[in-house]
C-alpha cells in the first residue's frame, strides 16, 4: 500500500514538472513516506527526518502516511523545520503544500477515498501495477493501529477498480495486484473483478493482498482452480497458532477453520503455496502457545512469512494488556520461527530445481544479473538476455533466492 502510495506521491510531482534526485541535499521537496505498524519505524522516520533537514535546511520537507496521522500536529514540535504533515487519505493535498512551500500544512483527516477523486491520472512504465481496491480496515485487532491511522473499511466502487486496471494495462502492465488491508472483504466481490481483469488480453497474472482468513469466500477459493491467471501464491495471515492468543488478538477463527480453507484452496489449485503473517510474543504468549504456533509453521509449510515482534502501539487495546513479554523473549522466539519458515521455503526452493516456469521480469542490476518472479513469486536470478517473460528452467535453489536459465 506504500509502494503505491509512493508511486502517486512520484507521479503527482513528475506531472508539476519535479523529477527524482537521489540526493537529499540536491532536492526542493523532501517526502518521507510513513508505516507505523510498528513502533521502530516511527522512530526512525523522525531521526531520519531530523537528519534531513540539517543536510538540507532549504527544501520543502514534509512526511505522508500512517506515522503522519498518528503523530498528527506534535510532528510540527518534533522535528521544527518540518513544514508539511498529510495522512494516508490526504496526499492528494500536496499541490496545496507547493503553492505555499513554507508555512506550516497539516492535513491528516480520514477523507475516506476523496483522494482517488483528486489525483491526477497515474501514468506508469511498469510491469506490475498495484490497485487498492479498498481503503482502512474494520476488523480491530486489538494489536493494530491501522484501523485508527486509515479508519474504517471502504471499498472502492468495482468499475473503478477496473478503469483502473484497463488504464494500467494500456500503459504496458502485465501483473495486477489488488490492494486492500483486507482485500478478500472487497465489497464488491474480489472474484468478480479478478474474472474481469483477467479477460483483459495484456494481463499475464493476477495476485492479491492481503487477506484475511474468515473472508476468504468458496467463489475466490474456486477461482483459484479455474483462473488461470491468477498466481498459484496467498498471503493468509494467521498471526497465531494459538487459539488463547487469537482470540486475545480479536481475530474470531479457529485453526481448524484456517486449516480447512488451505486445504480447500490446494483442492483447487494443489500447486498453490502460502504464506502468513505472524506476530510473536503477543501479551500473554506462553511457552506452549508459541510452539503451536511453530507446530502449524511446520504443518501448513508456509514457504515465506512476515513475521515481527510484537510492538505496542498507542490506542490499541493489545497495549494496555498485562503480560507483556519482555524484548529478549521476543527476539528469541522470532528467531526460532525464522528459521523454520526459511527451512520451508529452502525445501521448496530445492524441489523446484530441474523445473521450468514462466516469470516474469522484476529488474536489473547493476551487476547485469536480472531479476525474475515464478508464479510463487520467488526471485530467480538469471543471465541476459532480458525479455519481459519467459520460460527459466531453475539450476540451483539456495535460501532466499533461486538461479535460472532462460529457455530460448
Ligand atoms: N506488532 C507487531 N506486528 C504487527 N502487525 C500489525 N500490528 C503489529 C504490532 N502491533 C503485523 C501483522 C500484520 C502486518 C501487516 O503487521 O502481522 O499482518
Ligand atoms: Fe490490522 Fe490487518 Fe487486523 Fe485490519 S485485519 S486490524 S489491518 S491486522
Amino acid at each position: 500500500m506504500n509502494v503505491y502510495d509512493s508511486q502517486r506521491i512520484q507521479n503527482m510531482l513528475e506531472g508539476r514538472g519535479y523529477e527524482k534526485t537521489d540526493g537529499i541535499k540536491d532536492a526542493d521537496v523532501i517526502i518521507f513516506n510513513t508505516c507505523s505498524v510498528r513502533e521502530k519505524a516511527t522512530n526512525k522516520v523522525f531521526s531520519a527526518l531530523g537528519r534531513a533537514r540539517k543536510e538540507n535546511g532549504f527544501a520543502t520537507l514534509g512526511m505522508v502516511g500512517c506515522v503522519a496521522r498518528e503523530t498528527d500536529k506534535d510532528a510540527f514540535r518534533r522535528i521544527p523545520g518540518l513544514n508539511f504533515v498529510l495522512g494516508p487519505q490526504s496526499y492528494h493535498k500536496l499541490p496545496l503544500v507547493l503553492e505555499n512551500p513554507d508555512a506550516k500544512h497539516l492535513y491528516v483527516d480520514l477523507s475516506g477515498l476523496e483522494k482517488f477523486d483528486e489525483l491526477p491520472t497515474m501514468t506508469s512504465s511498469e510491469l506490475v501495477a498495484y490497485i487498492p481496491i479498498q481503503e482502512g480496515c474494520s476488523h480491530c485487532c486489538t494489536y493494530c493501529i491501522v484501523p485508527f491511522t486509515r479508519g474504517p473499511e471502504i471499498s472502492r466502487p468495482f468499475d473503478d477498480c477496473l478503469d483502473d486496471a484497463k488504464l494500467a494495462v494500456g500503459q504496458g502492465a502485465a501483473e495486477i495486484c489488488f490492494l486492500g488491508q483486507n482485500v478478500n472483504g472487497y465489497k464488491y466481490n474480489l472474484a468478480a473483478l479478478i474474472r474481469e481483469v483477467a479477460k483483459l488480453s495484456g494481463v499475464r497474472r493476477i495476485r492479491y493482498t492481503s487477506s484475511y482468513p474468515t473472508e476468504m469466500t468458496e467463489e475466490l477459493i474456486e477461482l483459484h482452480g479455474a483462473e488461470p491467471k491468477l498466481l498459484p501464491f496467498l498471503n493468509l495471515p494467521l498471526q497465531s497458532g494459538s487459539p488463547n492468543i487469537l482470540s486475545a488478538m480479536n481475530r474470531p477463527y479457529d485453526i481448524e477453520e484456517y486449516l480447512g480453507i488451505i486445504k480447500k484452496l490446494r483442492t483447487h489449485r494443489p500447486d498453490i503455496q502460502i504464506s502468513s503473517d505472524f506476530i510473536v510474543g503477543f501479551p500473554g504468549e506462553t511457552p506452549a502457545d508459541f510452539e503451536m504456533t511453530c507446530k502449524i509453521a511446520r504443518e501448513v509449510g508456509f514457504i515465506n512469512s512476515y513475521s515481527f515482534k510484537y510492538s505496542k502501539r498507542p490506542r490499541t487495546a493489545a497495549a494496555i494488556m498485562p503480560d507483556q513479554i519482555p524484548e529478549a523473549v521476543k527476539k528469541e522466539r522470532l528467531a526460532i520461527l525464522d528459521d523454520i519458515i526459511n527451512e520451508n521455503m529452502r525445501s521448496f526452493n530445492k524441489s523446484c530445481i530441474g523445473k521450468t516456469f514462466d516469470c516474469m521480469l522484476e529488474r536489473e542490476e547493476k551487476s547485469g544479473n536480472l531479476i525474475y518472479r515464478t508464479p510463487y513469486m520467488q526471485q530467480v536470478i538469471v543471465k541476459g538476455p532480458s525479455n519481459e517473460f519467459c520460460k527459466i528452467k531453475i539450476t540451483d535453489g539456495n535460501k532466499c533466492s533461486l538461479r535460472g536459465e532462460i529457455c530460448q
